[in-house]
C-alpha cells in the first residue's frame, strides 16, 4: 500500500448527533481523552463556574449554553486518525447540522437511556438515512434509571426502520446498574461508581452457564433476567452483518455511561474497526475514488469570527480525495480560478494548527475573504469534478430588518450579504426596493437572534426587527411569469432572492392552495430550481 493510500484508509470521519442533554458533548469529550487530545477530564465541559464546550465559539453560545456552530475535531487512536465533527443539537440549527453531515462518513447517535428517541434525534436520523451512512447508537446514562432495553431498540427498528444489534447488553440501570456483558467476548464490564477519568475496565470473562460467578458478580436477582434476555437476544435478535451496518441497514447499539467513562473505550474499538475509510463523494453522477484520484474537496460550511482576536472568516472543506498540500494553487470551480488556500488549518477548539498537509477523510479549515459559498468544489486543476448535493432547507421564519442607524448602509449590506453566504439566513427582498429594509428567511427562529446580534458585535450596526407572519415559501417555476398578474390571496408577498429569482411568501398553507387552484398553470417549487435538495 503507498503511504498516501495508508493514510487515507487510516482515516475514520464522523458526526455526532443527538437530540440536546442526551450527552454528545460528554461523549465526544471522553473519546477526545482516549485520543490524548485533551489532558483532562471536564476540560471540555464540567467546571461549573465556566461550563462551556471545547466547540462553544461564539459569546452568545457560551451566554446560552447551547452549541450554535459545529466544530471539528481530529485526534490519533490506534494507527487511527480520527475526524469527529461536532453538530449542534439545538433544534434551531438543524441546517447547519445537516451541512455537517454531508461532510462525514458515518454517525454516532446519542440517546438517554430513560428518554429513548427524541425529536431531534429523529429529524437527524432522517438526513443520515437519506445519505444511507452508517449509524451507530450510543445508549446513554445507564447510571440513572433507564427504560427496558428491548423497549429502546424496539423503539429504534419501528420509528426509524432499521434493524438493531445490541453489541452489549446493560445489567440493571440506575442503582442497580451492575455493568453490561459484551455479547461478542462473552465477558462482563462491570461497573462501579468511579470510572471517572481514563482508566480502562478490566472485562472479567464469565460464561452464562457459571451461575456461582454470575451471581458472585452481579448477584442472583440481576442474572436471571440477563441470562434470560441474552438467550432472547441470541435466538430471536437480527443477525449481525458487517455488510448491513455499512449499508446504513443495521445499527450496532451499545450501552453505557458517558459521564462515567464506562463504556466508552470498548465503543471507540468497536466502531473504528466497524466503521469505513473515507467514502467517495459524486460528481456528476461518478463517484471519485478517494485514493486514486487528485486533491478535491468541497465547502460544507462557512463560520465568520470564530476568534476574536482575527476578525475572519472560515471556510471548511471535506477533502474528497487525494492530499492537499499547503503550497499549491488548486482551482475554485465555481468562480473558475486558480487560488491559494490560505492559512489551512485543523481546528481544535479556539485552538487552530497551521496544517501542510491533510488527505481524504480530513476537515481543514481555509480563510475565506468572501470568495466562498456553500458547496463549492476546490480541485486540482484539470481534474472536472463538480460536487453535487448540498441540502438547502426553505425557511420557515421570517422577519423584515433594517438598519436603526440609516449612515450605516454599507455595514449593514456586507454584514448581511455575508451571514447569508455562510447559509445561516436567506435574503430577500420586494422586487424593484432598493435594500432599506429586508426580509430574513431562517429554518430556526433563534437564527434571528443571532443575526441581531453578529450586526452589532461584528459590523457595528443595530437593526429593528419585525417578525412577519409568513409560513411558507415557493418559487415560481416559470421564472417569466410576471407575478403582479396572478390571483392571490391579499396577505400573500412577492419577493425576489438574491440570484433574482421570483417567490411569494405565504401567510398558511391553504394560501399556496388558493394560489394554485385560482391561477391556472401555475407551477409553485418548494426549493429553487437551482439548489433543490436530495431526494429521499
Ligand atoms: P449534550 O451535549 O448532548 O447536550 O449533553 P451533555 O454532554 O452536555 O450532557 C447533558 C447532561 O447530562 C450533563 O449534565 C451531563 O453531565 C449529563 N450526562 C452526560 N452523560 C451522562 C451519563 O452517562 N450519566 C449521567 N448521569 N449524566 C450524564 P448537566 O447537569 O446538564 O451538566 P453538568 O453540570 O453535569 O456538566
Amino acid at each position: 500500500m503507498s503511504e498516501l493510500e495508508n493514510e487515507i484508509r487510516r482515516r475514520r470521519t464522523f458526526a455526532i448527533i443527538s437530540h440536546p442533554d442526551a450527552g454528545k458533548t460528554t461523549l465526544t469529550e471522553k473519546l477526545l481523552l482516549y485520543g490524548g487530545a485533551i489532558q483532562l477530564a471536564g476540560s471540555v465541559k464540567g467546571k461549573a463556574t465556566a461550563r462551556h464546550a471545547v466547540s462553544d465559539w461564539m459569546e452568545l453560545e457560551k451566554q446560552r449554553g447551547i452549541s450554535i456552530t459545529s466544530s471539528v475535531m481530529q485526534f490519533e487512536y490506534e494507527g487511527y486518525c480520527i475526524n469527529i465533527l461536532d453538530t449542534p443539537g439545538h433544534q434551531d440549527f438543524s441546517e447547519d447540522t445537516y451541512r455537517t453531515l454531508m461532510a462525514a462518513d458515518s454517525a454516532v447517535m446519542v440517546i438517554d437511556a430513560a428518554k429513548g428517541i427524541e425529536p431531534q434525534t429523529r429529524k437527524l436520523f432522517r438526513i443520515c438515512a437519506m445519505r444511507h451512512i452508517p449509524i451507530f447508537t450510543f445508549i446513554n446514562k445507564l447510571d440513572r434509571d433507564a427504560r427496558s432495553p428491548f423497549e429502546l431498540t424496539e423503539q429504534l427498528e419501528t420509528e426509524f426502520g432499521i434493524g438493531t444489534y445490541p453489541m452489549n447488553w446493560p445489567i440493571g440501570s440506575g442503582r442497580d446498574f451492575k455493568g453490561v456483558y459484551d455479547r461478542e467476548n462473552r465477558q462482563i464490564l462491570v461497573f462501579t461508581e468511579n470510572h471517572r477519568g481514563q482508566n480502562r475496565i478490566e472485562p472479567v470473562a464469565c460464561r452464562l452457564e457459571d451461575t456461582e460467578a454470575l451471581d458472585a458478580l452481579i448477584g442472583e436477582r440481576l442474572r436471571r433476567p440477563l441470562v434470560e434476555d441474552i438467550e432472547l437476544l441470541d435466538g430471536a435478535g437480527s443477525e449481525f452483518s458487517l455488510e448491513e451496518v455499512r449499508a446504513g441497514r443495521l445499527s450496532p447499539v451499545f450501552f453505557g455511561s458517558a459521564l462515567n467513562n464506562f463504556g466508552v473505550e470498548p465503543f471507540l474499538e468497536s466502531f473504528l474497526r466497524m466503521t469505513m475509510p473515507p467514502l467517495p463523494r459524486t460528481s456528476g453522477g461518478r463517484p471519485v475514488d478517494p485514493v486514486a484520484e487528485g486533491f478535491s474537496a468541497f465547502v460544507f460550511k462557512i463560520q465568520a469570527n470564530m476568534n476574536k482576536a482575527h476578525r475572519d472568516r472560515i471556510a471548511f472543506l471535506r477533502i474528497c480525495s487525494g492530499v492537499f498540500h499547503r503550497e499549491r494553487e488548486y482551482y475554485h470551480v465555481q468562480e473558475k480560478k486558480m487560488i491559494k488556500l490560505a492559512q489551512p488549518q485543523q481546528l481544535m477548539a479556539d485552538d487552530r494548527s497551521i496544517i501542510n498537509e491533510a488527505y481524504a477523510g480530513d476537515i481543514i479549515g481555509v480563510f475565506d475573504p468572501g470568495i466562498f459559498s456553500i458547496g463549492d468544489t476546490i480541485c486540482e486543476k484539470g481534474m472536472d469534478v463538480c460536487f453535487e448535493g448540498m441540502p438547502t432547507f426553505a425557511p420557515e421564519h421570517f422577519a423584515a430588518v433594517e438598519r436603526v442607524d440609516t449612515m450605516k448602509r454599507k455595514q449593514f449590506e456586507k454584514g448581511v450579504e455575508q451571514i447569508a453566504q455562510e447559509g445561516a439566513i436567506q435574503i430577500f427582498h420586494e422586487p424593484g426596493v432598493v435594500m432599506e429594509e429586508i426580509i430574513v428567511g431562517v429554518v430556526g427562529v433563534l437564527q434571528l437572534e443571532v443575526l441581531e446580534y453578529r450586526l452589532r458585535t461584528e459590523y457595528g450596526v443595530e437593526i429593528r426587527r419585525r417578525d412577519l407572519p409568513y409560513e411558507e415559501i415557493r418559487w415560481l417555476k416559470d421564472p417569466r411569469l410576471d407575478p403582479s398578474t396572478l390571483n392571490l390571496t391579499s396577505d400573500t408577498k412577492v419577493v425576489e432572492d438574491f440570484r433574482g429569482n421570483k417567490l411569494l411568501l405565504f401567510t398558511a398553507e391553504w394560501c399556496v392552495r388558493w394560489a394554485l387552484e385560482k391561477n391556472e398553470g401555475l407551477e409553485l417549487l418548494e426549493f429553487n430550481r437551482n439548489e433543490a435538495p436530495e431526494q429521499e
